[in-house]
């Protein structure tokens, strides 16, 4: 396992510019008093907008799963000295089991998947492509496997799969099959070495016109090293629980396979009765745990765009509890 790059001040990264801030305000409609969950804190960009929008009353639950977020909270909670503001550390997925369990329930929930502009730019934590740095990738550094770990000890067909499926990679059994090969004589320890195989294995052709050669095997170890389809489907059915009815939820995803997942979960919620229209009385008792607000995905339009490139694969979908109790 690497060195530990911890602790990293956040004062020093670049600020992160929220994504569809002005959207997500109105989807999740939120008024003073209210109860906000916030799963994704990040520099807490919606955070202000939101407590703005609350007029600074009511309570704001912010998670993260990287600790470097905690000072980030606490100039939030200073600015905000009326409002009860309370952090917890740790992944989205638990912490809104324990929020539901301890019997919290909130009037919205938003989640802002993926990394922050900050965990980007900061090159130690190897999420970048575009500097050599150690390999790393874990939002959360207690977590014990990282990006080189993955890179070194799963197997050539594991490395192709996670490739294909996580960063619809054209050349993923290729580029799996150099590293193994290239593995052999040295362990991987940073993004460059990676990047390097990477460009060696994709066809000369193919190295052009495509964006960044190794984007997408970064994508695909980024999400396997934090689990982030995992922690999305575990967070999305708590989110079922905490959500008072008629209370709100936003998800930002910035890629396919995020979207895909929020957008069947969300459908799946939505609906009612699924017997067959033949059968004269429902026998299934399915009723609507949600209402969605959003029948098209919500893209940023070409200002922002413009001004944040980084918000251009944004999606966002926003749903509404209803009062049906899970069965
Ligand atoms: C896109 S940033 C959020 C930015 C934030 N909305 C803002 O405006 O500053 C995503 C944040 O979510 C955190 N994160 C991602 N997946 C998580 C998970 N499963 N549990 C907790 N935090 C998570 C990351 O550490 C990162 O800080």
């Amino acid at each position: 396992m690497l060195r530990s790059v911890w602790p990293v001040s956040p004062a020093s990264l670049t600020p992160h510019l929220p994504v569809l801030a002005r959207e997500v305000v109105a989807w999740l409609d939120v008024e003073p008093g209210m109860t906000v969950v916030d799963c994704t804190f990040g520099a807490g960009g919606h955070a202000a907008l939101l407590a703005e929008a609350m007029g600074g009353r009511g309570a704001y639950i912010g998670l993260d799963r990287d600790p470097t977020v905690r000072e980030h909270f606490a100039g939030f909670r200073d600015a905000h000295p009326d409002m009860s503001a309370r952090f917890v550390r740790g992944n989205f997925a638990l912490g809104l089991r324990n929020l539901a369990a301890t019997g919290v329930r909130a009037d919205a929930i938003l989640l802002d998947l993926g990394v922050s502009s900050m965990q980007i730019d900061q090159p130690e934590r190897g999420f970048s492509y575009a500097t050599d740095a150690p390999l790393d990738m874990r939002m959360d550094p207690s977590e014990p496997r990282t990006a080189a770990d993955l890179v070194n000890e799963s197997t050539e067909r594991e490395l192709a799969d996670m490739f294909h499926r996580y960063g619809e990679e054209r050349f993923s059994r290729p580029i799996a099959r150099a590293i193994v090969r290239r593995r052999a004589e040295r362990p991987y320890t940073r993004s460059g070495e990676l990047v390097d195989t990477i460009r060696g294995a994709i066809p000369k052709p193919a190295l052009f016109g495509q964006g960044h050669p190794a984007k997408r095997v970064f994508q695909a170890l980024r999400i396997a090293v934090n689990d982030e389809l995992g922690a999305l489907d575990l967070g999305l059915e708590q989110a079922l629980e905490v959500l008072r009815p008629g209370g709100r939820l936003a998800v930002i995803s910035f890629h396919s396979l995020e979207d895909r997942a929020v957008k069947h979960f969300l459908r799946d919620a939505a609906a009612g009765c699924v017997c067959p229209p033949d059968l004269p009385v429902c026998g299934c008792g399915r009723e609507p745990l949600l209402r969605v607000l959003t029948p098209r995905v919500v893209r940023p339009g070409a200002a922002e765009t413009e001004e944040n490139p980084r918000a251009a694969s944004a999606r966002l979908r926003a749903a509404e509890r209803t009062e049906v109790e899970r069965p």
